[in-house]
């Protein structure tokens, strides 16, 4: 039989079937396993067998989940966190040592921007900037002590797209660990290992979730670096809660469909917002528009459900456009079923200074849509009565 589609894979995959013989995913909610009798755990111990030992190490619900990402990102190997900031932070600390240098793309998420500049250098690990739209400067940014690059395609919150093909080859040419996050895009839309990434981390609250009720992580990639993963994770402790594997895997087998609908509810509103008197510009990957169009395309079945745009009259009709809207939700998330609106500059990248948010166009009227699974016309109609209001 011919090899599945990833998208007939991840809704087809599924722990070993009970003595019940459900049909749908059980969920195996349990710190620890039994064992028959003493050398069985002595083996299990050993790692002579696979045996489950305690469900910080692993669980059924939560290999069902991390299987299902390997099929979904095309990687060998996979292990859950509770949360992408824990996804994050693993990946970084399993591989980064005193001495190494982390390079890192300027447009990445407010906490991993902390993690990067706060707590990584305590730690003897240095770290630099290279900027997500001069890709020329990258090159001779890498140092002899140089071990990962990390970036985020497309960037949170202002859309930037770096091609993944040119990091890919950057990271082969100077025997580096590329590390992307493929948050934004999600594996049904964008696959960083087809084009040379080592390691992909996931914030699975967003969109994986989609519905904006659990928090959960994961890194999936070469079958070596997810062990080294394991090991620490195994030893430090964020691992993915059973009960969150279980919604999280579930809710993979609709990722594909639901991300077709955030896109064309996305592109819907995109396009009818890109020449609003109130708006000084609008990104979103698959409009000709965008600055790095040509690359989103390439390596982007499509635009994603991010919309920003920035408001002519800066902070104060940023708040504005906030105050005036009726459906969009007010929340710190995005990837949900329902619309939400958001002003980084306030919130998410707060923390990152003027400079810091302008060299990453966080200007201060970015407003951020994360488009939800409503009728696209009544998102639309919100945002419009508020941009009026603006
Ligand atoms: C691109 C990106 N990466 C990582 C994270 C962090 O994920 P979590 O909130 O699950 O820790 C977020 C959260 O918004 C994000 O947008």
């Amino acid at each position: 039989m011919k090899e599945q589609d990833p998208i007939t894979k991840v809704i087809r995959i599924h722990s070993e079937r009970t003595n019940e013989m459900e049909h749908s995913s059980p969920l195996f909610l349990t710190s620890s396993f039994v064992f028959e009798n003493a050398e069985s755990m002595r083996a299990a111990f050993a790692d002579e067998t696979d045996d489950n030992i305690y469900s910080r190490f692993s669980n059924p619900t939560v290999q069902e989940f991390t299987d299902r990402i390997c099929a979904l990102e095309g990687a060998e190997a996979a292990y859950a966190t509770a949360s992408g900031m824990s996804a994050i932070f693993a990946s970084f600390m399993t591989f980064l040592k005193k001495g190494d240098h982390l390079l890192s793309c300027n447009a990445i998420f407010g906490s991993t921007h902390t993690i990067i500049k706060k707590y990584l250098p305590n730690y003897g690990i240095e770290c630099s900037y290279v900027s997500a739209d001069k890709p020329g400067e990258w090159e001779a940014a890498i140092r002899p002590n140089t071990k990962m690059i990390y970036l985020e395609t497309p960037t949170n919150p202002g859309l930037d797209i770096i091609d993944l093909a040119f990091a890919g080859e950057l990271a082969k040419k100077h025997n580096l660990i590329l590390n992307v996050d493929n948050c934004f895009a999600t594996p049904v839309n964008q696959r960083p290992i087809d084009f040379g990434a080592h390691l992909v981390v996931h914030s699975a609250t967003k969109w994986m979730d989609g519905q904006g009720r659990v928090l959960g992580g994961v890194i999936a990639g070469k079958k070596e670096l997810i062990h080294d993963i394991y090991m620490f994770c195994r030893s430090t402790g964020p691992a993915l809660a059973p009960f969150n594997a279980w919604v999280l895997s579930k809710s993979l087998e609709t990722l594909d469909v639901r991300m077709e609908r955030h896109a064309s509810n996305a592109l819907y509103i995109a396009k009818a917002l890109e020449n609003h008197p109130k708006i000084s510009w609008l990104r979103y990957p698959s409009l000709p528009s965008h600055p790095q169009y040509a690359i989103a395309i390439k390596q982007m079945k499509n635009g994603g459900g991010i919309v920003c745009f920035n408001l002519k009259g800066g902070i104060e009709s940023g708040r504005n456009f906030l105050n005036n809207l009726q459906m969009l939700s007010l929340t710190a998330n995005l990837g949900d079923t329902r619309s939400i609106a958001s002003h980084p500059a306030s919130t998410t990248h707060a923390k990152l200074t003027e400079e810091e948010r302008m060299a990453v166009n966080i200007t201060p009227g970015l407003i951020r849509i994360s488009t939800g699974l409503e009728y696209a016309g009544d998102i639309l109609d919100d945002i419009v009565q508020a941009l009026e209001k603006c």
